[in-house]
């Protein structure tokens, strides 16, 4: 029993770690933020409120929350050097990719703040990472296009100048829309973090180990960047396309259904929800309100997706095995109509799971008991043997 929360005991004998940060009933189909429903953060906070609530486990009071953002516009900014890696990649690489290399190098160019034991220094690389991801992956973009990276603007806020450093050009005077800023600050919300996910825990592991943090945040851009992670949201947008009308949506159930096809439903099913994925819902309303700002109301994927989750939801297969839009099933169509290519869709997903991935790295490091983690393994292969000479193998 611990709060107003019940599970059996033997649940932690297999649980990978305790955590305070994120708590999910996947049954109930609830998420909370140190507490907080995702319904409410959503609707009340902007991202670097939650971003404080994630890492310091309270929501910041008015003087907080403006010093945090003030710490914050202080480091969007990227060592000059730094701007000659992208060189180094080919104009059409993944975003990820030059995300995975560009952030591990961090660790090259920030030796002030590398002593994991000093709770002062590990704020220190939280509050770069969280003001310089923005700024990397925005130059990504540019990089690919062609275009001149775009310095950080202090006059906007965390959102608004991630749309001026990807979508401004030097020749024109960028005005980012608060209705399109504020649906981009709702959805890095939606993205900040979700408990023991493949990449918190391959950040954890990596963070066991004593690695800085720069290197660990590196692993979890890396293990994120996978279709049945974070890659869905990329993965999801090209299915939509391929289905394109709705006439062809059962042909691609029935594909989803067949255990020898190995199509599966981009942005459907969950490891832990096992009711509507709670994100879903508000990236479902989040992709409205852009499209009616836009005057996209006849978006014709996002009326296949609608037609799509319905169809499925009423179909025995995805009833029975309790299959239901995730976050990734909404957020692909939303970040299009926001003008962001395709290939950025992951690398905005770990921007914003930046702020969690720090949180669950701090909590582990602070906690005494941590060891370096050692997952053991079922042996299943060959009893012990003696080797024999080559001639007689
Ligand atoms: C994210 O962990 C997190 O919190 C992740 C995340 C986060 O915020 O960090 O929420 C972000 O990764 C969301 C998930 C994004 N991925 C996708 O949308 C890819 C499509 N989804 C599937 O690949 C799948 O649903 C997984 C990987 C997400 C979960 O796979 P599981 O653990 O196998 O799901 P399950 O145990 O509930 O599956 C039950 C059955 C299985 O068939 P059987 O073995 O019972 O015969 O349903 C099948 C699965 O094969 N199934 C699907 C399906 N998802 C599961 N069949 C068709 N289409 C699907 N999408």
């Amino acid at each position: 029993q611990t709060g107003s929360f019940t599970f059996d005991p033997g649940f932690l004998s297999t649980a990978a770690c305790k955590s305070s940060i994120t708590y999910i009933d996947g049954d109930k189909g609830e998420l909370l933020y140190r507490g907080y429903p995702i319904e409410q953060l959503a609707e009340h906070c902007d991202f670097l409120e939650v971003a404080q609530l994630l890492l310091k486990g309270e929501l910041p009071n008015a003087a907080e929350k403006e010093n945090f953002a003030n710490i914050i516009k202080n480091h969007t900014m990227v060592h000059e050097q730094l701007t000659r890696f992208y060189q180094g990649f080919r104009r059409d690489a993944h975003p990820m990719a030059v995300m995975v290399g560009v952030v591990g190098a961090l660790s090259a160019f920030y030796h002030d703040a590398m002593d994991i034991s000093d709770q002062e220094h590990r704020d220190i690389s939280a509050n770069r990472l969280i003001a310089k991801l923005p700024t990397i992956v925005a130059m990504a973009y540019k990089y690919g296009a062609g275009q001149p990276f775009m310095y950080p603007r202090n006059d906007l806020d965390y959102a608004a100048n991630f749309m001026h450093m990807m979508f401004a050009v030097p020749c024109e005077t960028y005005k980012p829309n608060p209705v399109l800023t504020r649906a981009l600050d709702r959805i890095l919300i939606l993205h900040a973090d979700h408990e023991q996910n493949a990449s918190t825990s391959t950040v954890r592991l990596a963070g066991s180990s004593g690695a800085n943090p720069f290197a660990c945040i590196s692993a979890g851009i890396a293990c994120l960047w996978g279709p049945a992670h974070g890659g869905a949201n990329e993965a999801c947008l090209q299915m939509l396309e391929e289905i394109g009308d709705v006439s062809r949506v059962g042909e691609y159930i029935k594909r989803a259904k067949d255990k020898n096809d190995s199509f599966k439903l981009m942005g459907f099913g969950h490891r832990v929800y096992k009711n509507f994925d709670p994100r879903a819902k508000l990236m479902r309303e989040t992709c409205h309100e852009v499209l009616n700002e836009l005057g996209l109301h006849d978006d014709r994927l996002f009326k296949l997706a609608i037609e799509l989750e319905k169809i499925a939801l009423e179909d025995d297969y995805f009833v029975e095995k309790k299959l239901y839009p995730n976050v990734d099933f909404y957020s692909g169509i939303v970040q299009r109509a926001l003008g962001i290519p395709t290939p950025l869709f992951t690398g905005i997903f770990a921007m914003a799971r930046t702020v969690g991935w720090i949180s669950q790295w701090n909590e582990m490091i602070a906690d005494p008991e941590q060891k370096i983690g050692r997952p053991r393994q079922l042996y299943v292969g060959a009893a012990r043997r003696d080797v024999k000479p080559i001639g007689q193998r």
